[in-house]
């Protein structure tokens, strides 16, 4: 589906974005491995996250929706049902990196993951080797691709250095450590906790701690049962990104983001945002309004000028998936914009180095791709023109958001990808600007 997105007169008004993706995934799993009932209120509705429900109802957790909840019976830690077939994660990355850490300990039980021809062209190897020193056996395509075969073993408890600072990865091992006596995940850099929060609102001793080098370290205490009686869902600030870049852009905007997720180890954009020059306000809610599991804000920005800035390494896995945005925000900012050490961005649902610099230059911006990274030099207009998605939600939604800040719109090509993580993307959209 091609779709058009001509440039916009301004953005008003409030919404509540999308509920979060991250965290709709990480409860669906801890709930299907808990012991009793689990409601979760805002779980995402997109096509990402009901892969997750479709996983776990294959492993025989019950899942109920209801008009505001969605209730899932567990199975508990260690009788998960093996599935006639294969487990099929669609576009799912986080679903193919976390659940396996659940199935790793399933002892004396096969189950093989496979998803869409994005998935499959995304390495797991990050997660084998781990899961192969845990105890667990593992096969996959050229030993690094998708399908993904866990056979379920008695685990023992491991220390696991992650070359490069990868929440899913971190997951997928502390999932996995809970089967174990401990077993303790070091980052080079912290990375999103929100499985850590998750599982310690289940009842888990999780443990944390800063090594003399800077490293962060992640323990995990095993267990016998998880229990998890409610979790809130907070509204996404990877999705949230794409309205509060496109008011940044648009003169005379000015929109309310209702309950966005602002846990810090999430909320890296914000803070690349305020050093642009963007002034974001919001208020966090008292601790536990919301629930205690993660702090939620409504965020107010208006349109205003803005900055070139240098995202440095440490700031990157902080705000992984908002990366794009700062390049399209690179175009529009007085001086250079330069993104180093994220080489991830070349493994996610598409190289989005490539994808993002080959889209956006095509628009008209002054971009080069780095090997770890991209260099925009801010022109402060971009021209438009056609954009390819490659089958990669951000990048439709970039597209879009590019569209309404540009001179003369942008064609995106594949916008149906959007349903990933976030299907009412028009309708809000038309929301703020009527
Ligand atoms: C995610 C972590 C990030 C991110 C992905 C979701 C998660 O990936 O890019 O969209 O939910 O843990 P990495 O952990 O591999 O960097």
């Amino acid at each position: 589906m091609n779709a058009l997105f001509k440039p916009s007169g301004p953005l008003r008004g409030r919404l509540a974005p999308p509920s979060d993706k991250s965290i709709s995934h990480r409860a669906a799993i801890v709930a299907a491995m808990a012991s009793g009932q689990v409601r979760i209120h805002n779980y995402l509705d997109a096509d990402d996250t009901n892969s997750t429900l479709a996983a776990v109802a294959q492993l025989g957790a019950t899942v109920e929706r209801g008009p505001d909840e969605l209730v899932i019976r567990g199975r508990g830690l260690r009788a998960a049902q093996v599935p006639p077939g294969v487990i099929d994660v669609g576009n799912a990355g986080t679903l193919m990196r976390l659940l396996p850490g659940w199935l790793a300990f399933q002892a004396g039980s096969s189950f093989t993951l496979d998803g869409d021809a994005s998935v499959r062209r995304r390495p797991v190897d990050r997660i084998a080797a781990p899961l192969r020193r845990l105890g667990a056996g593992i096969d996959a395509r050229d030993g690094r691709f998708p399908p993904f075969t866990v056979r379920g073993a008695a685990l023992r408890g491991i220390e696991y250095e992650l070359p490069v600072a990868s929440a899913q990865v971190k997951s997928c091992v502390l999932l996995a450590g809970l089967a174990t006596d401990e077993t303790t995940v070091i980052e080079p850099m912290p990375s999103r906790d929100h499985t850590e929060r998750m599982l310690a609102r289940a009842g888990v001793s999780v443990a944390r701690a800063r090594g003399a080098d800077g490293s962060y370290w992640t323990r995990v205490f095993g267990t016998e049962r998880l229990e998890l009686d409610e979790v809130r869902v907070p509204g996404d600030i990877s999705s949230a990104a794409f309205l509060l870049t496109a008011a940044l852009l648009v003169p005379g905007s000015r929109i309310v983001l209702e309950r966005v997720g602002v846990n810090w180890t999430r909320a890296g954009f914000l803070r690349i945002l305020e050093r642009m020059g963007a002034i974001v306000l919001g208020e966090l809610e008292p601790e536990g309004a919301f629930g205690a599991l993660e702090p939620v804000v409504d965020l107010e920005i208006s349109s205003g000028p803005i900055e070139g800035t240098t995202v440095t390494p440490g700031e990157v896995p902080l705000a992984i998936d908002e990366l794009p945005l700062v390049a399209l925000l690179g175009c529009f900012a007085a001086g250079e914009t330069v993104v180093r050490g994220a080489a991830e961005l070349r493994v996610k649902e598409s190289d989005r180095i490539a994808t993002v610099v080959t889209g956006l230059g095509r628009l008209g911006a002054d971009i080069e791709a780095l090997p770890d990274g991209f260099a925009v030099r801010g022109t402060g207009r971009l021209p438009g023109g056609r954009l390819d998605a490659a089958g990669d939600h951000r990048l439709a939604l970039l597209g879009a958001i590019a569209g309404l800040a540009s001179e003369n719109g942008v064609e995106v090509v594949g916008m149906e990808a959007a349903s990933v993580s976030y299907p009412r993307f028009a309708d809000d959209l038309a929301r703020l600007v009527a």
